[in-house]
């Protein structure tokens, strides 16, 4: 059976302290549950802390991006080899946002994944289709284009151990959550690609999370289905009580 894995990402909201004071609300009372994994992905000048802290806790830490290279004049950005020296464990890559704004493309996601297993990371893939995609429906072969392109060249192990966030761009932050059933037609066709692109053993191992406007009233339906393993949730995992409620679902 695949665990669950619930992971917050905070985007580019809150302060040292606040990240901080989360962290020591949240870390203690993340259940040592081997069936449900927690995650906060944090900014990166939080990151440094929240490790130190989360040390001896079940809660996991995760950067929101990273650079591929591990290391040179790329002024303002992250290597690899810097989140694996601070102890961070998993990593955001592809993310709609960077997508659209900071011209993160299928080739960099790949480019970003084969790093992240290079240097120890989990990578967290998003993939998702725009509102205009889905009204044409484009969503399977987007998704399926998005997914090929971010695992190529990765080992079946790596594939297994790969985390694809599935999140459908017009359902993020808009508090227009896709319907479960929705969700999980896309995540099994997810599944399948990876079937086709791998193996089907190594498809049923990988962990699928929808993400898009997941809260506590919808996170239970969502965790129900067959193909969704998780959830990458933004606004809903800014408090720490909703984000331990989302936790709490999935044991
Ligand atoms: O990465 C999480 C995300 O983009 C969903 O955000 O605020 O709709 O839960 P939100």
């Amino acid at each position: 059976m695949r665990k669950k894995v619930i992971a917050g990402n905070w985007k580019m909201n809150k302060i040292a302290t606040e990240a901080n004071e989360f962290v020591d609300e949240v870390a203690a009372k993340v259940p040592e549950d081997k069936q449900v994994e927690a995650i906060v992905c944090a900014p990166f000048p939080f990151l440094a802390a929240i490790v130190d802290k989360t040390k001896n806790t079940n809660l996991k830490v995760a950067a929101q991006t990273m650079h591929y290279e591990e290391s040179g004049a790329f002024t303002g950005e992250v290597s690899p080899t810097m989140l694996e020296d601070l102890g961070v464990s998993h990593v955001v890559l592809g993310h709609s946002e960077r997508r659209e704004y900071y011209n993160e493309t299928d080739e960099t996601v790949n480019k970003k994944t084969h790093a992240a297993f290079n240097h120890h990371l989990v990578p967290i893939v998003c993939v998702g289709e725009t509102l205009e995609q889905r009204e044409a429906n484009e969503t399977m072969d987007h998704v399926e284009n998005q997914v090929t392109k971010a695992l190529k060249g990765l080992s079946n192990q790596q594939v297994a151990d790969t985390i694809i966030a599935y999140e459908p761009i017009w359902a993020i932050g808009t508090g227009k959550t896709a319907t479960s059933d929705e969700a999980n037609e896309v995540c099994a066709h997810i599944r399948q690609v990876i079937g086709k692109i791998t193996s089907p053993e190594t498809a049923e191992k990988v962990v699928i999370q929808y993400g898009g406007s997941v809260k506590p009233a919808n996170i239970e339906e969502l965790l129900a289905q067959s193909d969704i393993d998780g959830a990458l949730v933004g606004g809903a995992s800014l408090k720490s009580d909703s984000f331990l409620q989302l936790v709490e679902a999935g044991t």
